[in-house]
């Protein structure tokens, strides 16, 4: 599904260029959970960006499910953005004004469908991401931080993507809430089949992945499937 092929990634820093990604190749197959890991400024968020189609890379290509991404302009990627990928941040990014239901089905009231489909999708992806009926109607202020990361990501669920992908989900959340999200992806992955991307600087969180893609200084260093790979304790019932 991503076809990474001799990635560069630079920036103009105060006239200078500075060179971020230094030539990264990787493929990830549809249906795999991959985390990447690597220490902080390593190019991870960077990376995430380009795969996102957020960004576009300096050198090398990308393709997205066979699609060559490298060289389409701000307003095609937004495109395939809105169809292919859902997003989640370590900041839950969730409007405040607006409750539990309503954050979900934002992107779908993008998309220009009519309410009480926004509504039905809304509700499948709460349930896929373990999230509990009565919380729907409260505003983010109302909930704990796994609850409105849960919530994060049914909106990324929303609109049914080929990829999601993470970027330190967990990064806010204390060890059993945190616990509580990565048995979530899990779940999306092994039960539903969703591809899943991952980013993280702990090891601990990497190894819920099937596999672990290790950036150092713009570059992989190492890329390997996880051997004991953890399987994340079920804390659904948190709000008790
Ligand atoms: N828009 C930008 N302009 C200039 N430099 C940037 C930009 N974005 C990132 N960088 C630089 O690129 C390097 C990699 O940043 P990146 O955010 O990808 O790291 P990261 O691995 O995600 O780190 P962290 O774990 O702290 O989130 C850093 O040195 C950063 O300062
Ligand atoms: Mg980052």
């Amino acid at each position: 599904m991503i076809e990474c092929s001799e990635i560069k990634k630079s920036y103009i820093v105060g006239g200078a260029e500075m060179q971020v990604l230094h030539g990264v190749t990787f493929t990830i197959r549809t249906g795999e959970f991959v985390a990447i890991m690597g220490p902080s400024g390593s190019g991870k968020s960077t990376l995430m960006n380009i795969i996102g189609c957020l960004d576009s890379p300096s050198g090398g290509s990308y393709a997205l499910d066979g699609q060559d991404v490298s060289l389409l302009c701000d307003d095609e990627l937004a495109d395939i953005r809105n169809s292919n990928i859902g997003f989640v941040f370590q900041s839950f990014n969730l409007l405040r004004r607006a409750d539990v239901l309503r954050n979900v089905a934002l992107p779908l009231v993008y998309a220009g469908m009519e309410r009480h489909e926004r509504e039905k999708r809304a509700k499948d992806a709460l349930g896929s991401a373990a999230f509990p009926e009565e919380f729907w109607h409260h505003l983010p202020n109302q909930l704990s931080g796994g609850m409105m990361q849960r919530v994060a990501i049914a909106r990324a669920l929303v609109n049914n993507p080929l990829l999601i992908l993470a970027d330190e989900p967990t990064g806010n959340l204390d060890t059993k809430t945190g616990e509580a999200v990565l048995d979530t992806f899990q779940r999306l992955n092994m039960k539903e089949g969703r591809t899943i991307v991952l980013i993280t600087h702990e090891r601990y969180v990497a190894e819920h992945a099937q596999r672990i893609i290790h950036i150092r200084d713009g570059a992989i260093v190492e890329d390997s499937s996880v051997k004991n790979r953890r399987i994340a304790d079920n804390h659904h019932d948190e709000t008790k």
